[in-house]
């Protein structure tokens, strides 16, 4: 079957590699659309010598063909998930993937509006409500976003005011500024100001919640003024040398979100993934969720897909882009 692999002289292109099998329980997927993530671009080349890498970790498609011990999922299913770093990602026209991390896709979604879904959905639903401990109903105080017009930030800002919180969004330009009040931020700051004075000529001297979406020490002086006592913060990168006595001052918590350590630890709680993508399937079918897909492209191709990977690198991506089909 063809893929495409990420080559040692860093180029996309095609390699032909062979079908694979499922066993135990895993899924094999046809698949139909990908999205695109930084966690994509930030991947180092393979080494000289070793084989190109299959990247790519949001897929939506169809089971193909089940493992022995597959009990959630069977052939012809319409399937979206993110899959694991640490097995081949989904840039190929069949994928294995472990169905304690897929979820039934969305029926009111094509494709494309599906994958751009998984990898991002799991990540805010796990920072807000599994990491943080927001209650998913009738939450309580104010969540400010840092970096809220991307990936993660498009379906956190809807995740978070579903639960009840106040959402404060940042965003750096008009169109970033618009799309995250469309996706229901109740109000927004600029993250290239100083976000203290910000907040509070909106109201707010101090918020609940922190969910940085971006690198910590620029904003990690900001976040500390801001913070509530007892407040919650959840960091998506690794922290560095920042300062933790403000943060003790406070009895703040401090919460790491990495959503790939379920499924490459094979942890037991690894498949809240399958039921929280159920979950987000289920709202976005009755209307109160809805899909981040800002831009889709096609087919998916090397020329394709390099393209969307220079368009992440340059960092100011609004919602999720998607490429669909391998031939058309
Ligand atoms: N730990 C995990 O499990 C996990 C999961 C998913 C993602 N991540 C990481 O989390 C980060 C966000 O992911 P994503 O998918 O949302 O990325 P993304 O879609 O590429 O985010 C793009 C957005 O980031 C904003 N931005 C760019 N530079 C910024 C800065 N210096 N300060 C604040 N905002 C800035 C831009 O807003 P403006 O254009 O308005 O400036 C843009 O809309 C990435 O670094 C990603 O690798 C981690």
């Amino acid at each position: 079957m063809r893929a495409i692999g990420l080559f040692s002289d860093g180029r996309l292109d095609w390699v032909e590699v062979p079908k694979p099998q499922p066993a135990g329980r895993d899924l094999l997927v046809h698949v139909k659309a990908v999205a695109v993530n930084p966690v994509d671009v930030k991947q180092l080349a393979p080494n000289a010598g070793a084989g190109p890498r299959i990247l790519g970790y949001d897929v939506s498609g169809v089971v193909e063909a089940i493992g022995p011990e597959v009990t959630l999922f069977q052939p012809g299913d319409a399937v979206y998930y993110a899959g694991s770093i640490d097995r081949p990602g989904g840039f190929s026209e069949y994928h294995l993937v472990d169905e304690r991390i897929v979820g039934p896709k969305p029926r009111t979604l094509s494709f494309a509006e599906s994958a751009a879904l998984p990898l991002t959905t799991i990540t805010a639903w796990e920072g807000l409500f599994e990491r943080m401990r927001v209650p998913l109903q009738n939450a309580q105080g104010s969540v400010l976003i840092i970096g809220a017009a991307g990936g993660v930030g498009s379906m956190a800002i809807q995740l978070a005011r579903l639960a009840g919180l106040t959402v404060i969004a940042t965003a750096s330009r008009p169109d970033s500024t618009e799309w995250v009040r469309q996706r229901g931020a109740h109000l927004v700051a600029n993250h290239f100001e100083p976000l203290e004075p910000q907040l509070k000529s909106l109201g707010f001297e101090r918020v609940a919640y922190i969910f940085c979406l971006t690198p910590v020490a620029p904003y990690w002086d900001a976040m500390m003024s801001l913070l509530a006592p007892e407040g919650q913060v959840c960091l998506l990168l690794p922290p560095g040398d920042v300062a933790l006595a403000p943060l003790w001052a406070l009895s703040g918590s401090l919460h790491a979100e990495s959503m790939f350590v379920r499924p490459r630890f094979h942890t037991p709680t690894m498949i809240h993934q399958h039921h929280l993508l159920a979950r987000v399937s289920a709202l976005v079918d009755q209307g109160v969720l809805h899909t981040t897909l800002a831009e889709q492209f096609a087919p998916i191709s090397p020329e394709t897909l390099t393209m969307v990977f220079q368009r992440i690198r340059q960092g100011h991506v609004r919602g999720k882009l998607a490429v669909s089909g391998f031939d058309s």
